[in-house]
């Protein structure tokens, strides 16, 4: 399997690293671009270096990740900033990561789209509204206690297990619910 990760700049690039960490272990080939605000956040947040089999320039619009001829599984954006979101919906593709989430979706290919805000204006809604309806999957990374989380880490896992879910890519990470 062949996954491209986008990274843009919101809060929670813990999620990211977790992410890339968890295909690496299930040998899916990641191809990752990160927008310039979400290396500062990195920073900010204390993550290490973003770590992929292949890293793009967010600039550069000749990566392979630019075109639709260059076959992948989908795309993630984790986390996706509302701005991100904003270019998605509207097909404002200004950068590398925009224009590779336009790829999947004019391919008819997965599009997760993990949306980190709160509370959500009505611009926010109506976006999310508008690339669910062009294909994407909106993930948000809301919280859940039903699987009795110990630490933001348990959380963390359960958020990245749940979008290896939607990519079809059974792992162990997300805590199924086994009735009462
Ligand atoms: C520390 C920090 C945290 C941020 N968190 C969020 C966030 O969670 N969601 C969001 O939509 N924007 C957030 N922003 C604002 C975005 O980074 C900003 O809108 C930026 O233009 C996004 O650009 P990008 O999507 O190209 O990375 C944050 C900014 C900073 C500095």
């Amino acid at each position: 399997m062949r996954i491209v990760v986008g990274v843009s700049g919101a809060s929670g690039i813990v999620l990211a690293e977790r992410f890339l960490e968890a295909l690496k272990k299930l040998k899916v080939e990641t191809h990752l671009v990160v927008s310039e605000t979400a290396e500062e956040i990195r920073k900010h947040e204390g993550v290490g270096k973003l770590k992929a089999d292949y890293v793009y320039n967010n600039k550069d619009f000749f990566g392979k990740i630019a075109s639709g001829s260059f076959k992948s599984d989908g795309m993630i954006v984790i986390p996706c900033s509302m701005k991100t979101l904003a270019g998605i919906a509207s097909g404002y593709t200004d950068n590398l990561l925009l224009r590779a989430a336009d790829v999947c979706l004019k391919e008819r290919r997965r599009l997760i789209i993990v949306a980190r805000e709160t509370p959500l204006s009505a611009i926010h809604l109506e976006n999310m509204l508008r690339a669910s309806r062009a294909g994407a999957i909106i993930m948000p990374p809301v919280m859940g206690f039903y699987y009795k989380p110990k630490s933001t880490g348990d959380m963390v896992d359960h958020t990245v297990g749940k979008a290896l879910d939607l990519f079809g890519i059974d792992n162990k990470l997300i805590k199924r619910w086994k009735g009462r």
